[in-house]
């Protein structure tokens, strides 16, 4: 679905990304991980088109993402949900409006059923529908991350890519936000592509796993194999990963 290769970015003489492979497969729920300042973010930027990378390509269905007419990257974008590490909601827009974003724009939904849709993910996210009348402003951080949450499944996409969607929460609602991950996943089929620090969870939604450090992907394959994946740098950073979010 979207491959890297020899992905590479760098800010004056700060080299982040020094030459990333990676693949992400249509029905992968791949979980990145990597030190906090390793270019996760950044990474995951490159692969939905925000950030252009130096050198290196990117491939969006075996097709150059610098060669595609800007209709195929509408329509790639349509098929994708996103959230944001840092919420990224539209402050001036109630919530249920932020939700219904992508919906409103498009002509075959009427203003009723757009709500309608915001708060059935409201719900999704263990959030009362009087939450869609808020402002951004008004939300705790929390609800703000589990509000960009909802604005990503909004649309049922078939890929979900999720910059640190529990950062900040407490473990309650990380298992809520995990257990509708999975539930997107498994029973949409839909294709995934996660940031997070948190282990524990990072073991439950996702069946890959890749380690950047360093500015490359040290480490790609099965979760089931990661604990015994005989690379030192992987092995300080899941045994680190799992002692902070015991
Ligand atoms: N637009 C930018 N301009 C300058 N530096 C940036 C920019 N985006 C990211 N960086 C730098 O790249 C590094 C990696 O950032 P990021 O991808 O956010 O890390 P992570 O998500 O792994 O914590 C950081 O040192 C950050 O300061
Ligand atoms: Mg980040």
């Amino acid at each position: 679905m979207i491959k890297l290769n020899g992905v590479t970015k760098s800010f004056g003489d700060n080299h982040i990304l020094t030459g990333v492979d990676l693949a992400l497969d249509e029905g992968d729920s791949l979980v990145l991980i990597g030190g906090s300042g390793s270019g996760k973010s950044l990474l995951l930027k490159c692969m939905i088109g925000l950030v252009e990378p130096d050198a290196g390509s990117v491939e969006i269905d075996g097709h150059d993402a610098r060669r595609m007419s800007g209709r195929d990257r509408k329509a790639f974008e349509t098929r994708f949900g996103m959230l944001f590490q840092y919420g990224g909601l539209f402050d001036s827009l109630p919530v249920w409006e932020n939700i219904a974003f992508r919906l409103l724009q498009d002509s075959a939904w009427d203003p009723k059923r757009a709500r309608e849709a915001a708060d059935d993910r409201l719900a999704m996210v263990g959030l009362e529908a009087e939450v869609g009348d808020l402002y951004p402003a008004e939300l705790s951080g929390g609800m703000q991350k589990r509000v960009g949450l909802a604005r990503a499944i909004a649309t049922d996409p078939e890929v979900l890519f999720l910059d640190e969607p529990t950062a900040g929460l407490d473990p309650i609602m990380c298992n809520i936000i995990y257990e509708m991950i999975q539930k997107n996943v498994n029973e949409l089929g839909a294709t995934s592509f996660v940031i997070t620090s948190d282990m524990t969870g990072a073991l439950k939604i996702s069946n890959r796993m890749a380690v950047l450090h360093e500015g490359r992907i040290v480490w790609d394959g099965p979760t089931a194999d990661v604990e015994a994946s005989g690379n030192a740098d992987v092995d300080q950073f899941i045994h680190a990963a799992s002692g902070r979010s015991a």
